[in-house]
This record gives C-alpha cells, sequence and structure tokens, in this order.
C-alpha cells in the first residue's frame, strides 16, 4: 500500500514537470514570434539572471521581455572594434581585469574590419566556437570584425558589446580638416549592421535598421568613448563577472589631462555641410545609441537608489 502511494507520487510529479516543461515551451516559442521586436537583450539577461538581478526595471517588465529560445551566451562576450573610436580602452580594461574576475580575455587576429563572404564568416563562427568548447572558463574576445550571425550556423551566439564615438566630434573634424584619412572608413553602422554588402553603402537606411535590431538583439551595452564613465557603470552592472572593478582600472588607464580638446579650426561652412550630409546616418545612429545607454544609465542610478 506504501509502496503504491510512492509510486502514485512519483507518477504525479514526473506529470507535473512535463507538463511545466511542455506548458513553458509554448509559451516561448510564442513570444518568439510575436514579441521580437522591441526587444532587447539586456533585458532576458535580467531575467535569466533572476536570482542576481532581481531589481528588474519597470521599462524592460514593461516591454514584456521573457526569457527567449534565442541562444546568447553570457558568459562569452564579443567586442567588435568600431575603426578608429577607442575600443583599446575596452580591451586594456578587460585585459587587465582577466584575472581578478577569473575569466580570459582573447584578441582575435588583426582583421580590416571588410564585409566577409559567408564561407570566411563561418570559419570564424566555428574556430571561435572551438576556442569556447575548449576553454572551460567565461571568455571575452575581440576583434576587428563586424557583427557575426551565429545562428545562421546553428551556433550558439555570445552576447556582443562595442564601442562607438561621435562622428562629427573634434577629433573626427580635425581629422577631416587635416585630411587625414578618410571619415567613410571610419563608420560605425557597418560594424553593427554586419556581412551583407549593403552594410558597406554610405546612408542605406536598410543598413542604418539593421543595426539598431541587431543592437536590440545582441548588444546588451554599447559603450560612447564621450560618455566612459557612464559606459562603464552600465557595463559593471550588466556584466558584473567581466566588469567588476572596471571603474578603478579605467580612472588608472585613463589619459591624462583633457582628453577632446576644443577644435582649433573652423570649417568653411560648405565643408561643414557635405560632411554632415555623408556623416547623416552615422550622426542619426550615434544619437539613438547615446540616448540608449543614458537612458540605461539612469534606470541604474534609480535601481541603485532604490536598494538604498
Ligand atoms: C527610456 O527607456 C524607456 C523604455 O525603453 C522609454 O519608454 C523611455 O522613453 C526612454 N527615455 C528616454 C529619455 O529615452
Ligand atoms: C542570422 O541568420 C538567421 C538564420 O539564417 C537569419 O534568420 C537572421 O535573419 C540572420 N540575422 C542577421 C542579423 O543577419
Amino acid at each position: 500500500m506504501r509502496l503504491s502511494r510512492g509510486l502514485l507520487t512519483s507518477v504525479a510529479v514526473c506529470f507535473t514537470v512535463l507538463f511545466v516543461l511542455l506548458n513553458s515551451r509554448s509559451t516561448v516559442e510564442t513570444v518568439d514570434d510575436s514579441e521580437r521586436i522591441g526587444k532587447s537583450n539586456a533585458g532576458e539577461q535580467e531575467i535569466r539572471n533572476g536570482q542576481t538581478y532581481r531589481r528588474v526595471t519597470p521599462s524592460l517588465a514593461e516591454l514584456g521581455v521573457r526569457e527567449s529560445l534565442r541562444k546568447v551566451n553570457e558568459h562569452i562576450l564579443m567586442l567588435t572594434r568600431v575603426p578608429d573610436a577607442g575600443s583599446e580602452l575596452l580591451v586594456l580594461i578587460l585585459q587587465r581585469l582577466q584575472g581578478y574576475n577569473a575569466f580570459k580575455h582573447i584578441r582575435l587576429p588583426p582583421g580590416d574590419h571588410g564585409h566577409l563572404s559567408t564561407l570566411q564568416e563561418e570559419l570564424l563562427v566555428e574556430e571561435i566556437t572551438n576556442i569556447i568548447r575548449q576553454e572551460a572558463i567565461p571568455l571575452s574576445f575581440d576583434g576587428d570584425v563586424r557583427f557575426l550571425n551565429f545562428s545562421k550556423f546553428g551556433r550558439e551566439s555570445p552576447t556582443f558589446v562595442s564601442l562607438v564615438r561621435n562622428p562629427v566630434g573634434a577629433p573626427n573634424l580635425q581629422r577631416y580638416h587635416d585630411g587625414r584619412g578618410n571619415v567613410l572608413d571610419d563608420r560605425a553602422i557597418p560594424t553593427f549592421c554586419g556581412q551583407d554588402p549593403r552594410c558597406t553603402e554610405v546612408n542605406n537606411k536598410w543598413a542604418l535598421e539593421r543595426a539598431k535590431t541587431n543592437i536590440v538583439e545582441y548588444y546588451p551595452v554599447v559603450a560612447v568613448l564621450e560618455h566612459m564613465e557612464r559606459s562603464i557603470d552600465v557595463l559593471e552592472y550588466k556584466f558584473p563577472y567581466f566588469f567588476r572593478g572596471a571603474k578603478d582600472s579605467y580612472r588608472k588607464i585613463q589619459p591624462r589631462g583633457k582628453r577632446f580638446p576644443s577644435p582649433t579650426f573652423r570649417l568653411k561652412p560648405r565643408d561643414g555641410d557635405i560632411l554632415f550630409k555623408l556623416l547623416k546616418d552615422e550622426i542619426e545612429f550615434y544619437q539613438w545609441l547615446k540616448h540608449r545607454l543614458l537612458n540605461e544609465t539612469t534606470l541604474v542610478d534609480v535601481d541603485e537608489s532604490r536598494q538604498l
């Protein structure tokens, strides 16, 4: 009698577990279809790390963010470097923190930020996947690569991060003025847009939208050089297991003195017009990213004050 009751209980438990599993799967599937747009990785991460981050921000909750089927590994970071935007700062910070936070930073071989063929993209994805398999600890990578679509090859995607700078900030204007380099070589949109040939086109709306979509889905944080301290706050908040102590580290390596001297030149209005027209989408994109970061930071501040 006692035996059969035990059996009954375990059968009941099995059914419950099965029911819960099936149920949760179907919920997730519906969510994946209907709420793709406007869902941020950041949100997914907050939820998944529910243990550590009970403080889910209202806005994220409002978005209806739920754990999705999309596989993004939060313990693998991929820093896609925008040309000449100052990503070396983040690389230095990661290199300094790897021992302290028990992860490993790996630099991919130098690249040219160019667009990769499907085969090249697949080879790189496989190479990174193999490294991830071999190393049993959290990893961060950096490379002169554009966004890589891991799911295209059935691989689990790392979490992407990056850093941008003001396309019409003083240093860039100075370079343009001095005729050093081509301003169009250092655009940020191609890096986030990815490997489609359209990503390279100047002021292509499709590229701009693709870049934004990829950011919402894969880049929980994009740092902004002009707001580095805030960027680091957000990184530390979202990825403490990589960026714990980043603020101190940054203060040590931060270039001394005034970092962004005011321009000592004046662009001719005609040149200014041309430049602003060429960089129209870049400027919009930068403003969008800046807005996103500062909004995020406010949430961090609010959360912290609430906790006190
Ligand atoms: C901040 O983000 C929330 C939710 O995404 C949005 O509703 C709000 O308008 C944003 N505020 C600013 C200042 O961007
Ligand atoms: C990535 O690849 C998947 C599968 O091929 C595709 O559905 C998705 O649109 C791609 N995403 C990007 C950003 O290219």
